[in-house]
């Protein structure tokens, strides 16, 4: 593996403005001039510049819109969503975008739909969100005339109802859960027609890629991993929230840019709940480049960074994220109807000491029988946190299995696993 170029460690602010105030039309337009109109050629300017989604997939924006454009739908034009629901409960990244700089969005959501030629848009939100919902309607009815409507789409808070096939299904008037692939969004999405999923972060990159270009893009962040991206850090730092990175900065530079630890870490869960623990010391020198993370089975995922201080109990830790993320399954494949559940459950009893030796070897097997067997990825999200967590936590976790549970495991958790409203509509 090349090293990756580092070019600079601290991020320049590229998409969080300097003012908490949220950006009208007037103030937007101020500090980014008018919406250019690049039409298709905008798409191998995107290549151009490596943008890759910050949805969780890192997936090549230009590929994409290709796929949707050159699809061959007939009269039927394509449909543009933006994805901002953000359920991953530790990030803010979506929401706060959303709510400071809605105009960047709303550009980047325009821009694609010339591109690709849709002539419907959607952004999709939290439906709990009303005051947001409220503040995004505003700013619609600022936006110049000749541009595509875009329907403000609350969605269910559920964990998987961001999911690009459960997007779709509320879209069409079904529930919110994630259905199997093909088809796929780009070949009978929304309304059958062709359809683009974005993150809003991902088309607030586009908007500003639209107006400067490449090779702006590319002035910061790596050769592999150009540009910058919104973190959310999280768990033990003296000032958590929402951050701006440069691809090629170490996670080290990211919590101390965070204020740094409350107390000595003792991991990092990188990327959010479908992320991976790292040993603290192993983490901090690990450079925030999507080849180097790969090279060590990590992504920045949903851009998540949570610091767990070394006197948590990282066991306890995932055993509540797990079950989290088992109760916020959809329920209808086997992994997620009965494999997640099992897993939750003997992880618990870990956490409690009444698991017994053979456990985790038992979790392990699980992990690898569960692993790729679900609709979506969601399984597949689980149980990678759960194979770092035995692999990081290992010696933790030989202790639990062997009855002896530590105090840690009752103090409150670090990271937030919220009960979430049910229902899916
Ligand atoms: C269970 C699950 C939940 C997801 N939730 C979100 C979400 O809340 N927001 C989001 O943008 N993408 C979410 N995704 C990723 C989307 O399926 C899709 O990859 C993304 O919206 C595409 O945008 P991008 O290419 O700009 O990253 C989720 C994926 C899975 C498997
Ligand atoms: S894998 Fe789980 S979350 Fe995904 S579609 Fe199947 S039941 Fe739903």
């Amino acid at each position: 593996m090349s090293a990756p170029v580092r070019i600079r460690p601290v991020a320049p602010s590229r998409l969080l403005p300097t003012s908490p105030q949220p950006e009208d039309l007037a103030a937007h337009v101020a500090e980014f001039g008018p919406r250019p109109i690049v039409g298709s050629a905008l798409i191998a300017e995107l290549d151009r510049s490596g943008l890759v989604g910050r949805g969780g997939a890192s997936f090549p924006v230009a590929r994409k819109w290709l796929a949707v454009a050159g699809f061959p739908s007939g009269m039927a034009k394509p449909v543009v969503v933006a994805d901002g629901v953000e359920t991953e409960p530790a990030s803010v990244k979506d929401r706060t975008l959303l709510a400071l700089r809605p105009h960047l969005v709303f550009d980047g959501i325009q821009l694609a739909a010339e591109a690709v030629g849709a002539t419907r848009a959607v952004l999709y939100v939290s439906r709990g969100g009303e005051s947001l919902m409220a503040a995004l309607a505003k700013a619609q009815r600022e936006r110049p005339g000749g541009e595509v409507y875009v329907e403000i789409t609350g969605a269910p808070t559920r964990y998987v109802a961001g999911e690009e096939t459960a997007v779709v299904n509320r879209l069409n008037g079904r529930t919110a859960r994630p259905s199997v692939v093909p088809p796929r969004p780009f070949e009978a999405g929304v309304g059958r027609r062709p359809t683009l999923v974005n993150n809003v972060e991902t088309l607030a990159h586009v908007a500003l890629i639209a107006r400067r270009g490449a090779a702006w893009f590319r002035q910061v962040g790596t050769a592999g991993s150009p540009g910058t991206a919104l973190v959310t850090v999280c768990g033990g730092v003296h000032a958590p929230g929402l951050r701006e990175i440069a691809f090629g900065q170490t996670v080290g530079d990211t919590v101390e840019a965070a204020g740094g630890p409350t107390s000595e870490a003792g991991a990092v869960l990188l990327g959010g709940y479908f992320g991976t623990w790292i040993d603290a010391r192993g983490a901090w020198p690990l450079v925030l480049d999507h080849e180097a993370l790969r090279a060590v089975g990590a992504s920045l995922g949903a851009g998540v960074i949570g610091v767990l201080p070394r006197s948590a109990c990282g066991v306890a830790e995932t055993d509540r994220i797990i079950g989290f993320l088992a109760r916020e399954s959809a329920g209808q494949c086997g992994p997620c109807h009965v494999g997640l559940p099992a897993v939750s459950e003997l992880l618990h009893s870990v956490t409690l000491g009444r698991a017994g030796q053979r456990s985790l070897e038992t979790l392990a097997r699980w992990a690898s029988e569960i692993y790729g067997r679900g609709a979506c990825r969601h399984p597949d999200g689980a149980t990678m946190l759960l194979r770092s967590a035995l692999s990081v936590f290992a010696d933790d976790a030989g202790r639990h299995a062997r009855g002896h549970p530590c105090g840690a495991s009752r103090r409150a958790p670090i990271l937030p696993t919220p009960a979430l409203p049910a229902g899916w509509r």
